[in-house]
This record gives structure tokens, sequence and C-alpha cells, in this order.
């Protein structure tokens, strides 16, 4: 049976396969970007309570009236953004959802989308099924945007530009003098901005701007979110989009039709804890996030990784070519031969780089930790990865065959 072209230049999930690698080696997974510590009480027994009061229909499908009222109130307390709950804003099952509800919604076949490269997995077959052609503007960790190559990207043929801040994979969080440039782009060529600002909350420098704050902006901008990072909730599936109304109306028919509607009981949690988390939780979320981070790119960079320190979000992407304990023989190893041999021999497991970028775009010699995870965890990867420290070059164990270390650290 044929399938569809558009399918065909889809990759399977890098990071899929590297979760099943870690099964293989009994290694610590740094690779998915999910935490696995609890939920605040409060949203959980809100979506409980849901559930036994019965609220176990459809939605209505642009959002329960509840959760777009506290993400109003939201938008307004943190950020200053009037937004109307019953004209802008749509709840969606994640921003995965939301992304490609919206470029569906805004691009047409053949327009071109700015994106920021490395980028997420997402975005690429993201454009590709909106039909549109993505042209790439490098951001790289602990580098300024390069205003430069941005003014280049822009073009008659310019529909939208996606920002993500703070950024995954580079931890960047984009300052409001590179905002404002991206906004003065945006005005001047007509573009929409879709933004996703999902690590809103998992930020150690700067502040969080979103483009929608910007004078000029409000109109020609679609404020991606979720509850995902910010509630540790990624099987919940609840994301959002505020957007104006003539947007929000052409979004929420193709989210209509791809979804229907976000899990009515888990909006009722969303909800909740929006409301009834005061800053102090947010604080204490991002210091424990700073404390993992100081964690995990103290391991690497005592190892030999060249990284820089994230600005926000919770990935650390490095670079193995200058590791001393590389096998020496033969060619330079790929970010995927790197990543392979990291799980098998030092037991941590990262994603390729190059899952990052455009096919022959780059990330060859990177690969992605994530330090979503407890303390124990990434202690013991800390300690396996010090370990690359002290192996002599070609003299690397073979830990194929041992027993799993510890079934906690199993993911
Ligand atoms: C930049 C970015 N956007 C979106 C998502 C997915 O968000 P959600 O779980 O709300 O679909 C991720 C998850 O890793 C992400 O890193």
């Amino acid at each position: 049976m044929q399938t569809a072209r558009r399918t065909h230049g889809f990759r399977e999930s890098v990071i899929r396969g590297m979760t099943r690698l870690a099964r293989q080696y009994h290694s610590i997974n740094l690779a998915q970007g999910f935490p696995n510590f609890p939920a605040p009480e409060m949203l959980k027994e809100a979506a409980a309570r849901a559930i036994h009061d019965d609220i176990n229909q459809y939605a209505i499908t642009w959002g329960a009236q509840r959760l777009r009222e506290a993400l109003a109130r939201k938008y307004q307390a943190w950020y200053g953004l009037e937004t109307d709950p019953e004209r802008e804003i749509t709840v969606t099952c994640g921003a995965t959802e939301a992304m490609i509800a919206t470029l569906l919604a805004v691009v047409n076949p053949g327009d071109e989308v700015i994106v920021f490269e490395p980028f997420y997995e997402n975005y690429g077959p993201d454009t590709i099924l909106a039909d549109a052609m993505p042209v790439y503007v490098p951001l790289q960790p602990g580098h300024p945007l390069d205003l430069e190559r941005l003014a280049d990207a822009f073009s008659s043929r310019t529909r939208a530009i996606i920002v993500n801040t703070p950024s995954n994979p580079s931890g960047r969080v984009l300052s409001r003098a590179e905002l404002e440039a991206i906004r003065d782009l945006c005005v001047r060529h007509d573009v929409l901005a879709v933004t996703d600002e999902i690590y809103e909350h998992i930020r150690f420098e700067g502040e969080h701007i979103p483009l929608a704050s910007l004078a000029g902006m409000r109109d020609r901008t679609v404020t991606i979110s979720g509850a995902s990072k910010t509630f540790s909730v990624t099987g919940w599936r609840i994301g959002w989009i505020v957007a104006p109304a003539e947007l929000t109306d052409a979004i929420r028919k193709v989210h209509d039709f791809l979804t229907v509607g976000a899990p009515a009981p888990l909006q009722e949690g969303v909800a909740a804890a929006l409301d009834g988390l005061q800053p102090p939780f947010y604080e204490a979320l991002a210091a424990a996030y700073r404390a993992r981070r100081d964690l995990l790119f103290n391991a690497l960079s005592g190892s030999g990784f060249i990284c820089t320190p994230p600005q926000g979000a919770y990935y650390i992407l490095s670079d193995f070519s200058a590791l001393a304990s590389l096998p020496r023989s033969g060619p330079p190893l790929s970010d995927t031969e790197f990543a392979v041999w990291l799980s098998r021999e030092i037991g941590v497991t990262p994603v390729p780089g190059s899952s990052f970028f455009r096919e022959g775009g780059g990330g060859s010699s990177l690969v992605r930790f994530v330090f979503c995870k407890t303390d124990d965890i990434l202690e013991e990867a800390a300690q396996r990865l010090r370990s690359l420290s002290v192996i002599s070059p070609g003299g690397f164990r073979n830990r194929a065959s041992e027993p799993a270390i510890r079934s906690g650290l199993q993911q």
C-alpha cells in the first residue's frame, strides 16, 4: 500500500529510539524530556474531584470555561496581557497540537516560516504538514541571536516566525532587545509570530517576555504554552493558544477537526492549579531546576564536554569532540555513534545533536542531555559521566552485559 508523500520525509522520533537503546543497555535515560517527580497535589486533587463529579464528557471544543477564565487571569497577572477568554483563548491537547493547529490555520502552502536552529524536533514535521517552507536562522547556546542573518531570512514569502523562548535545545532565553528586533522585523514585513512559551516558568537568567506583550505585537502574535512542563504533567496533554479573535476563529476550527478537545477533567485540574498556586510555587520550581542544571552542567564540563549553562528550559546541548576518552582508532564518532557508545560504555543516554538540525545542517559533534530528573538519578548519571575523565583513550569498559544497576534508574 502506498503512503502519503508528506510522511516520507519524516524521521522516526530519535528520542523514542534512544529510549529503547537506554533500556537495552540499562542506561540512565537523559534523552526524553519528561519529569520523573510528582505533580502538585492541588492539581491532582482537582482532576480526581472532577472525575468523581462526572466531568467526563466533551468539554467545550475550545476549552472548559473555567480554564479559559483562569488563563485570562494568569496572562493579566503575570504579563499585563488583556485577553478575552470567549474569543481569544483555545485549549488544546498540549502545545504540540497548539503548534500544528496554528500553522494549519494561518500558513498557506508554499509560505515560508522562519525557524531557529537547533530547533525542537516537532517544528520540522509541523512545517511539512502545513506545506510550508522552513527557513533556518541559527540560535546557538550562549550566543546572541544573529540579527543580520535574521533580517536576511525575512522576505515577501515569509508568513510566520516560530519563536521558542526559553528554548529547547539551546537553553537561550531571548532578551528584550532580541525580542524587539524580532518585533521590528515582523512589523516591517507584515509577518505573524507564533511563540512556544512552554518553558516560561523554567528560567535561571533573564525575564520571560511574551512577544505578544511588546508594543505592536498583540495583533500579530499567536502565544502557545501549556501545563506539561510547569506542572510536571506531560501525559495530561493540556496546552493552550492565546491569539487575536480573527486568528482564534480559524485555529479553533482546525483544533475542532483535529481533536474535538482536550481531556475535560484534566482541564479542571489545570484551572485549579493556575488559580491556586502562588508565586512561591513558581520560585521553587525554578530554584529546583537551577540546582539540577548545576549538578548536570558541572558533571558534563568536568568530564570534558564543551557546553554552556542554559538560561532556561531543562536541556544541555554538549559538544563531545574534545573528550579525552573517545576511541582514537578510526574516523571520529558521529553524534549517533557517540550516543550509542555513551549508553553502552558509560550508561548514560543522550539524544544525538543532529536531530535538532535540518538534514545535513549540523549537530554532528553534539548531544543533548535533560535534567528534569530527581537528584538520585542525576547524581548517578554525574558519577558515571565523571568516569569519562579517568578512562584512558581506547580503554573503555564494555558495560553491555552488566545487570540493571538499580530498577529505579530504568524509565
Ligand atoms: C519546545 C517544546 N514545545 C513543546 C513541547 C511539547 O509540549 P506539550 O507536552 O504541551 O505538547 C516540548 C516538549 O518537549 C518542547 O520542548
